[in-house]
Formats: C-alpha cells, sequence, structure tokens
C-alpha cells in the first residue's frame, strides 16, 4: 500500500472511489484504523468529549490536540501505516489572526499531522489561503460546526432554509478558492450535500451526517463502536454489532462507504 497523500485522494475522487475518514485519538486505534483500510485519520477536538469528558469542545486546548496527534502519528509510524493524518484546530487557536493560525497549525504539523481542520466560512477564507501558501495542507468545516454550538443554538441540522443554504454555498466556493482541499459537511441535507460536492471539483467533500452524495464519510470512531454514553446521533450506524470485533467494525464501515451502503439517505440523512 501507497502512503495516501493529496494526489492520492484527487485520484480516488476522479475514480469515483468513496474516501473513508474515522477520528482516533491515540496510537492503537490509529493503527487498528489504517489496517483496517482507512484512509484519513482525524485527530478530531470530539477528543473533548470522547476521552476528557467535556460537554462540549470548546474546552479542548492546543496541547491537548497535540499531545493526541502526537500519539496518534507514533502509531501510524510504528505501524508503518499509510492513513493521511488531520487534526483539529481547537477553538481560540485560529480566530485571532492569520499569524495565530498559523502558529498553531504549525504545533499540529510538528507533532505529527499532515493536514489541519478549523471551523467555519466567510472570515475563514483568507486564514485558509495564508496556511495553504505556506504549505498546510487545510481542510475546512462548515454546516453544525461544533465549536459554535453556543451561537446555534444546540446540535442541529444547517442550511435548511433557502438563506442557510445559499451561505453555505457561497462559502464553500470560497474555502475552495483559498485552497482548501477538504471540506466536512456535517449535519447539512443530503441533497444540498450533493450538491455541494459536484460544485467543488477541487475540495473533497467530507460527510457526516450530510447523507450519500458526498466525496467521502467521517464518524466518530466511538459512536460506530457503539462506545457512546449519551444520545446516539441519527446519523451514526453501529458497526461493532454487526462484526463484533474493533477491526472488523472498520472495515465493515470502510466497505459499507465504498459500496454505497453507508450513509441510507432513508435512515441517516435528513
Ligand atoms: O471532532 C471531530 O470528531 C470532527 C468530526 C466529527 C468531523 O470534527
Ligand atoms: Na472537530
Amino acid at each position: 500500500r501507497r502512503p495516501v497523500s493529496l494526489p492520492r485522494l484527487a485520484q480516488m475522487r476522479a475514480a469515483g472511489e468513496k474516501i473513508t475518514m474515522l477520528t482516533a485519538y491515540d496510537a492503537t486505534f490509529a493503527a487498528v484504523a489504517d489496517a483496517a483500510g482507512v484512509e484519513c485519520i482525524l485527530v478530531g477536538d470530539s477528543l473533548g468529549m470522547v476521552c476528557q469528558g467535556l460537554h462540549s469542545t470548546v474546552g479542548v486546548s492546543l496541547d491537548d490536540m497535540c499531545y493526541h496527534t502526537a500519539s496518534v502519528a507514533r502509531g501510524l509510524h510504528r505501524a508503518q501505516a499509510t492513513a493521511w493524518l488531520v487534526a483539529d484546530l481547537p477553538y481560540g487557536s485560529y480566530q485571532e489572526s492569520r499569524e495565530q493560525a498559523l502558529r498553531s497549525a504549525s504545533a499540529l504539523m510538528q507533532a505529527g499531522a499532515h493536514m489541519v481542520k478549523l471551523e467555519g466560512g466567510g472570515w475563514t477564507a483568507p486564514t485558509v489561503q495564508f496556511l495553504v501558501e505556506r504549505g498546510i495542507p487545510v481542510c475546512a468545516h462548515l454546516g453544525l460546526t461544533p465549536q459554535t454550538v453556543h451561537a446555534l443554538g444546540g446540535y442541529r441540522v444547517q442550511g435548511k432554509d433557502d438563506v442557510a443554504a445559499a451561505t453555505l454555498r457561497r462559502q464553500a466556493r470560497e474555502l475552495q478558492d483559498a485552497g482548501a482541499a477538504m471540506l466536512v459537511l456535517e449535519m447539512v441535507p443530503a441533497a444540498l450535500a450533493a450538491e455541494l460536492t459536484q460544485a467543488l471539483t477541487h475540495c473533497h467533500t467530507i460527510g457526516i451526517g450530510a447523507g450519500n452524495g458526498t466525496a467521502g464519510q467521517v464518524l466518530v470512531l466511538h459512536d460506530m463502536l457503539g462506545v457512546n454514553l449519551g444520545k446516539m446521533p441519527k446519523f451514526v450506524r453501529n458497526f461493532m454489532q454487526e462484526a463484533g470485533n474493533v477491526k472488523g467494525a472498520m472495515a465493515a464501515y470502510v466497505q459499507a462507504v465504498k459500496d454505497g451502503s453507508f450513509p441510507d439517505n432513508q435512515l441517516h440523512a435528513w
């Protein structure tokens, strides 16, 4: 297997092969996910809830993200893994200025990330461009952006009305033009996510709760393993139940995303 790279992801996209992503927060799960065929590992700031017991991602620090990113990177290295490693810029680490964003992104890259992810549209486009021009691949994130949950009024579907959909379309274009190579679309209507995917030929859409028309899919690892204390979101499928073991569950996820059986727009989308 060859290492996953931006050209490789573009090849997959061109060939119509779906891109798979799972979160991981430690060395072992990351290595097992890679061995199961997952192309992209996201060290998500969801680790605030999953690992730290926080109520939202707002309390996660850059040091926390660097610690987990370094752990995942070591796990992938030891396992001679090929996965593309994406790390979240946490709340407050990129909003102040493009320079602040670059400093924070550099810390994640030095911890072993291949790409950084940041939330939001509009004001983020110049920041994305600033990072991309300086050699840092960027994944954007639109729709439900958990770092702004308090401004959004809860974890709810975004882009439902015409005005919100038009804003999403504009922001997605701006992010592609700024050089974002990837775009997570979280909890947006399936039809809108599919439309954005068609429109963005140079930026790979990765959906979560966004239907099956995106270029790829992502889930929080613990959710798809059924290891979740709270209410399971509607868009999650429990792959552990079917597979019975962790690596098998990850492989089943990869298979289901590739063959288009997950997500099911009737069951897992809006
Ligand atoms: O933090 C995270 O896990 C994420 C994904 C859900 C996209 O941002
Ligand atoms: Na995140």
